[in-house]
């Protein structure tokens, strides 16, 4: 097979006295279970008897927690005026009786799934539940434990797992939180290479689309919190990788920094088919084994006709449908029977059992500089509404982090 000759790829030299600083300056250096409706609404629940009456803010344990509220349903693109920031009381003490963990929230994950639950629910529409208007939006994060009911952590202790946008949250589903073993690495990799997008990049390669060493491999939205990974993935196991991104700043990244063999501006090609196939520069002359599908939507039509005889798909997600009232139709899928190529969806949630295995698998090489990590931290919870609408609009250059404070 004739590809275009790489540069070779050049991992960095690992820095760890610059990994606590925001990488939008260093630049390039969840879901266990989520918050099931059962998990949610005992969390509510709790909340209200942690969260007090702000008269009774002077007395002791009584302290400030600034809070993202969701304002109401979202149609449509979601906007920054969707979200609302307050400034609550709450108590610094678990209630009496919990089995829960009161933790103060470090790192919280932007995630495009979280625009599903700023929707009304409507009854088998949705793999997870809806936020209530006027609570806290809910989701991945690290955070540090302040004082616990759960055997399982003490307090000191660092978790990831399905949090608050608040400063201090109390969660009742510890059985979804991850107790941090390695310190060792910055503690915000946990909302992505070490946490929920690391894992579903993982599985999604791995397990779904069953690679061998040599094929093509395309990954859309490949500068975000999955993509990169998934394409560095594949890099290491000797496939030939190409990814689709949105901005000429990513696809720089793709070509420079991530090692990718070639990566392409999507919003620049108004034949999607052709520049999958285009001879200048030759991106899968002879189709594409594995697709990684994080975009959907005109995107997969494309590459459905470039796909080879018994080449898979792994469909990961759908962002570019996710804000549409009328979702896209599919035109090529006849080509799965003509290529007998084997589509599959799939969601991180069954995969959370091989997390220790991934773990074994990434840190060394993280800590090795096999693997090039790229976040995109905003400071400060008021920044988070901007940062989770910006993911709608590719403003984010790789994993989208919100730091609400880094003690
Ligand atoms: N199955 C699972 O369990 C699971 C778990 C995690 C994530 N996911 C899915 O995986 C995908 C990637 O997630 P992520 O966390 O890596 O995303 P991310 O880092 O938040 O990146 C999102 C990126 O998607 C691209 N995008 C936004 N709107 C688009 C559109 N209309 N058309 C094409 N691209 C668009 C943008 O990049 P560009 O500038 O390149 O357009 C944006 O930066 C999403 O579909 C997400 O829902 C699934």
């Amino acid at each position: 097979m004739a590809y275009v000759q790489s540069t070779p790829y050049k991992p960095p030299l690992p820095n760890p006295s610059t990994w606590n600083q925001p990488l939008r300056q260093q630049q390039h250096c969840s879901f266990r279970p989520p918050p099931t409706e059962r998990v949610s609404k005992k969390r509510d629940k709790e909340k209200k008897t942690a969260i007090i009456d702000p008269m009774a803010a002077s007395k002791e344990g009584v302290i400030s927690n600034k809070q993202v509220l969701l304002k109401y349903y979202v149609t449509g693109f979601p906007k920054e005026s969707d979200m609302q920031l307050i400034t609550a009381t709450t108590k610094l003490k678990l209630p009496e009786g919990s089995m829960g963990v009161l933790v103060k929230n470090l790192y919280l994950s932007c995630d495009p799934y979280t625009r599903f639950r700023m929707t009304k629910p409507e009854p088998g529409a949705g793999y997870v539940d809806s936020f209530k208007p006027g609570s806290p939006i809910g989701g991945y994060g690290v955070a540090k434990v302040l004082e616990s009911g759960d055997p399982k952590f003490k307090p000191g202790d660092f978790i990831w797992g399905m949090t608050g946008w608040e400063e201090y949250s109390v969660i009742t589903a510890t059985e979804s939180l991850f107790k941090i073993q390695h310190t060792d690495v910055p503690l915000s990799y946990y909302t992505g290479i070490l946490g929920m997008p690391g894992i579903t990049a993982y599985a999604g390669f791995y397990e779904v689309c069953n690679p061998k060493k040599g094929e093509t491999v395309f990954v859309s939205a490949a500068s975000g919190a999955v993509g990169q990974l998934v394409g560095q993935f594949a890099k290491l196991l000797g496939c030939y990788v190409v990814g689709s991104a949105g901005s000429k700043e990513k696809v720089d990244l793709l070509n420079n920094k991530l090692g990718f063999d070639n990566a392409f501006n999507y919003k620049e090609e108004p034949d999607l088919d052709a520049a999958l196939k285009r001879p200048v520069d030759i991106y899968f002359p002879e189709g594409i084994d594995i697709y990684f599908e994080n975009v959907g939507g005109k995107m997969l039509d494309a590459v459905l006709q470039n796909m080879r005889v018994n080449g898979r798909i792994a469909v990961c997600g759908m962002i570019s449908q996710y804000t549409l009232d009328q979702r896209e139709g599919c035109h090529n899928l006849i080509y799965l029977v003509s290529k007998q190529v084997r589509m599959q969806g799939f969601t991180v949630l069954s995969y959370y059992h091989l997390y220790g295995k991934f773990l074994e698998m990434v840190l060394p090489a993280i800590k090795e500089g096999k693997i090039t990590y790229v976040e995109d931290v905003v400071e400060g919870l008021e920044s988070a509404p901007a940062a989770l609408v910006g993911l709608f609009a590719g403003r984010n250059v790789g994993k989208q982090v919100v730091a609400v404070s880094r003690e």
